[in-house]
């Protein structure tokens, strides 16, 4: 690697990539309340991100890992739960969740995402006019039962073409297609298509999110140009999975790390062009650390 003449590789970060507008206002409503002084308690890890998850957990916030735990704050007795504050985290909770917070008095503040809130709305809405709301996404992420827990009827969650094909609907059911913010924009739209080449009276409110398409775009523009590709994010987050999986498409030499620490690159002379990409759980401050660590190692 000593051998490199500097200035002959390029380091480049996507255009768009890193914590989106959602997990940034969510991030930061955290640390705001941590200055009340309070007891913070978040609904689920504030991001699926471990280094920030523990960041926080050092000052203090902690992690309500479920609806239990939430439930069991009641039972701690009163002293315990006062002066605490439950933050609902970008991806949204059911509404049970939120109902449940109400109930026992504890301070909500709700950090879900305006885009994610608007799902829960048209879902809500969809379910008192009789409609069977379809759910395109995955069914066991956090958003995708956040969304469900917003339908008061009939609903259905699908995430791949096969499932649409097989999906039946009573005659003259009226259906809602939304999709989880963060699915495969051309991958529902062929599930659309399935719906609509039955003749189902559907509604479809494409739900994907901006900053999703525009992180997919932009690491599959860099990914098609670059020798080498690093997608940074959390292991369990989703759409940093959805990117290590376009870049890999895309260039054969993509690597998916949580932390500098994975990181263990071995680039070859004719490697020109290295391009970086992380996931909307991405802070800022890991993305730089990786960026430098290239730029100044190789
Ligand atoms: Fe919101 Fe989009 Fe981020 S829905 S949480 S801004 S990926």
């Amino acid at each position: 690697m000593a051998e490199r003449k500097e200035g002959n590789m390029e380091v480049r970060l996507a255009e768009c990539a890193g914590f989106c507008f959602g997990v940034k206002r969510a991030v930061d409503t955290v640390y705001e309340q941590i200055n009340t002084g309070k007891t913070i308690y978040t609904y689920g890890p504030i991001v699926h991100n471990e280094e920030v998850v523990r960041e926080l957990e050092e000052k203090g916030v902690i992690v309500l890992e479920s609806k239990e735990e939430l439930l069991e704050l009641e039972c701690g007795g009163t002293s315990d739960v006062k002066g605490c504050t439950v933050i609902i985290r970008a991806h949204g909770v059911p509404r049970e969740i939120c109902d449940i917070i109400a109930q026992k008095g504890l301070e909500c503040v709700d950090a879900t995402c305006p885009f994610v809130k608007r799902i829960h709305r048209i879902v809500e809405k969809a379910g008192a006019e009789g409609k069977h709301v379809v759910i395109v996404g995955n069914p066991g992420h956090p958003e995708v039962e956040g969304i469900k827990g917003w339908c008061s009827g009939p609903v259905t969650i699908l995430e791949t073409v096969e499932e649409a094909e097989k999906m039946l609907f009573s005659e003259g059911e009226d259906i809602c297609i939304v999709s989880q913010t963060t699915f495969n924009y051309n991958k529902f739209q062929d599930i659309v298509e399935i719906f609509q080449k039955k003749g189902y009276n559907d509604s479809v409110v494409n739900t994907i999110c901006n900053a999703t398409e525009e992180r997919q775009q932009s690491a599959k523009a860099l990914a098609s140009e670059a020798d080498v590709m690093i997608v940074i994010g959390g292991r369990h987050s989703s759409n940093t999975r959805k990117l290590y999986e376009i870049c890999s498409r895309e260039c054969a030499n993509t690597y998916f790390i949580q932390t500098l620490d994975d990181l263990h690159l071995e680039l070859p002379k004719a490697v020109r062009l290295v391009g970086i990409t992380a996931g909307a759980s991405t802070p800022n401050k890991l993305i730089e650390e990786v960026q430098n660590y290239v730029r100044i190692n190789f």
